[in-house]
């Protein structure tokens, strides 16, 4: 066993980890954070993705110890104050789920794309990106216009701001 630290949505927490333990497994099993869906042993269906160091990772590839030290956010962590984050309000005024099973990821990634692109995020670059997350119920099309239309408004309020 490891004993690994990390910050996970701004908390300092710790943990006995064995070395081949999974981030994912480390963030459901032991932090109760169960929002960080497995939809797959093959890692490809992005239902895992958190962000680590600000950056989207498949937690299911990842192990904890190699998560030690950094800041990880998981989709627990993204509403602020009560209010959803604009990429979450997107979804849900887009009606960019139906399940909801692959949306925790689906959101995380689209906030590290929209991070990387800002707004000059076009369809194809949205899609190409969503390489790594499937749905198997949206068809894709309310997720990709949740995704734009998140990326407009938040370009739009970092110009305002500016
Ligand atoms: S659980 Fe499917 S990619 Fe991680
Ligand atoms: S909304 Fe059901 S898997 Fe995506």
């Amino acid at each position: 066993m490891t004993k690994v630290s990390m910050t996970v949505n701004g908390r300092q927490v710790s943990g006995d980890v064995e070395d081949r333990t999974l981030l994912v497994h480390f963030i459901r099993d032991r932090l109760g954070l169960t929002g960080t869906h497995v939809g797959c042993d093959t890692s490809q269906c992005g239902a895992c993705v958190v962000h680590m160091d600000g950056k989207a990772i498949k937690s299911c590839s990842t192990l904890a110890v190699q998560a030690a030290g950094s800041s990880i956010t998981t989709i627990e962590g993204l509403a602020k104050d009560g209010e959803l984050h604009p990429v979450q309000a997107a979804f849900k005024a887009n009606h960019g789920l139906q399940c909801g099973f692959c949306t925790p990821g689906m959101v995380m990634a689209a906030v590290d794309m929209i991070n990387r692109h800002g707004g000059n995020l076009d369809e194809a670059t949205v899609r190409e990106n969503l390489e790594g997350n499937i749905c198997r119920c949206t068809g894709y099309h309310n997720i990709v216009k949740a995704i734009l239309a998140a990326a407009a408004e938040m370009s739009a309020g970092r110009q305002a701001a500016e």
